[in-house]
């Protein structure tokens, strides 16, 4: 069987370009990664690929450079800026008798280190097993063929079987565990939804400043810290949006470029979170100068969860670090761009407003048939100051015109049950 060298934290790194050199924004951006891994960074090596090859996805010179590199710097670990096959890494391994990890395998590990919940963590070991047990299936596939040989027959079983089972069973523990866990949140935002309040979420992408926005507007302590990913559980609190009204704000992962498909899938619970908010804030640090092309990131990722129809506003960020160009330009862009510094609190008045008014929406009026059975409605909605004009029908019920925001519409009908018939004007604002 093949034996992995061993890791450690003295790391090289490997930036290879396919189809032309890696951008530097890519380059510092792994960096990032690698340092907020834990990792000693003692040399980086870039490489220029046309395409990638099948057995070692970088040339076979390359490889030797780096081989070489790695045993003048004593490198105990390869950081290479893609995602490897599982033989990739293997062979790229045996020829470096260095420890390679692709960029997922360090997306992962960061991950894995960062989870602080039950539930956080229950998401990494899935992600982390299944990513493994890919990489079990095909990278021990040779020895499996060995199986019924001689020798081999009868009730033995393979290395391999035994830990490809218990690799099986652990996922279906953990998956049975993750069930529950959401099964737990699903009560929960059943919960939050009958309580009436709208939910505020921010996305954006890592680093660029959601968690100590979530504080400065939450008043909550969770820890900001320069790392990448810093924050992996969603996290909830009541936020007062003024004028007596409250709402919930949530706290998501930070999405990053080219997020691994295994973590797309085991942060589920956070991105749908994100899908069911009333608002999405999508964060974007203003003085990093790559942020127009990060945010068009996050959208993406937005789209792909299917969250791209849920009501967006761009909140630029660390507006403190800007410089006097950049906010005059913020402050030219059509509709006067929403700046703040979740440092020093400038803007996060605003904010709150417009987020206020963008929950709220503009009030629209409708008409409402109430039968005798709805007095309470009735008594509500002079209670709300939203009652225009009334008029009592034949059969002891009222006509009334009535002016709510669309929230509060939209809340009414599904509290109360009411159709399109029961209601008529309104309804076209809803859209
Ligand atoms: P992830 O958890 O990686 O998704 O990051 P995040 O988006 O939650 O970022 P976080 O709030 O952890 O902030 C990242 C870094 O930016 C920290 O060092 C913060 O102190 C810093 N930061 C956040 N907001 C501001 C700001 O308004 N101004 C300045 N100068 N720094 C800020």
């Amino acid at each position: 069987m093949f034996e992995r060298p061993r890791s450690g934290e003295r790391s090289l790194l490997l930036h290879v370009g396919v189809g032309g050199s890696c951008r530097d924004d890519e380059i510092e951006e792994f960096r990032a990664l690698a340092l907020s891994a834990g990792a000693d960074v003692i040399g980086e090596v870039r490489s220029r690929l046309a395409r990638p090859n099948p057995r070692l996805f970088v040339g076979s010179g390359k490889a030797e450079e780096v081989a070489q590199l790695a045993r003048e710097t004593g490198a105990e670990l390869i950081l290479i800026n893609r995602a490897l096959t599982p033989s990739q890494e293997r062979n790229l391994e045996a020829l470096l008798k260095v420890r390679v990890l692709d960029r997922n395998g360090l997306i992962l590990d960061i991950f894995a280190q960062r989870a602080a919940s039950f539930e956080g963590k229950l998401q990494v070991e899935l992600a982390q097993l299944e990513h493994l047990s890919t990489r079990l299936v095909r990278g021990w596939s040779h020895l499996e063929r060995q199986k019924g040989g001689i020798g081999l027959r009868g009730p033995g079983e393979t290395q391999l079987e035994t830990d490809r089972r218990l690799l099986g069973k652990r996922i279906r523990r953990l998956k049975s565990g993750m069930e529950r866990v959401l099964r737990g949140r699903e009560v929960g935002r059943r919960e939050r939804r009958r309580s009436g309040l709208a939910t505020v979420a921010l996305v954006g992408y890592t680093n660029a400043g959601k968690t100590t926005l979530f504080n400065a507007l939450s008043g909550a302590d969770l820890e900001a810290r320069d790392q990448l990913f810093a924050t992996l559980d969603p996290t909830i609190r009541r936020l007062s949006i003024g004028g007596g009204e409250q709402a919930l704000l949530v706290d998501t992962v930070g999405f990053v470029r080219d997020l691994p498909h295994e973590l797309v899938a085991a942060f589920r619970a956070t991105l749908t979170e994100t899908r069911d908010a009333s608002l999405l804030l999508h964060v974007i640090d203003a003085s990093d100068p790559h942020y127009e092309d990060r945010l068009r990131q996050v959208e993406d990722v937005l789209e792909q969860i299917g969250a791209s129809d849920v009501d967006c506003v761009r909140v630029y960020n660390k507006l403190d670090r800007a410089s006097g160009r950049e906010r005059r330009e913020l402050a030219a862009a059509e509709n006067a761009k929403t700046g703040v510094s979740a440092k020093t609190g400038e803007g996060l008045e605003g904010l709150t407003d417009m987020i206020r008014a963008r929950l709220n929406g503009k009030p629209v009026r409708g008409q409402l048939r109430l039968g005798p059975e709805h007095s309470r409605v009735r008594a509500k909605l002079f209670d709300w100051q939203a009652v225009r004009h009334e008029a009592p029908d034949a059969e002891g019920g009222w006509t009334m015109d009535v002016e709510l925001t669309a929230r509060r519409w939209r809340e009414l009908c599904r509290r109360e049950g009411f159709s399109t018939d029961d209601v008529r004007s309104h309804t076209r604002h809803e859209a």
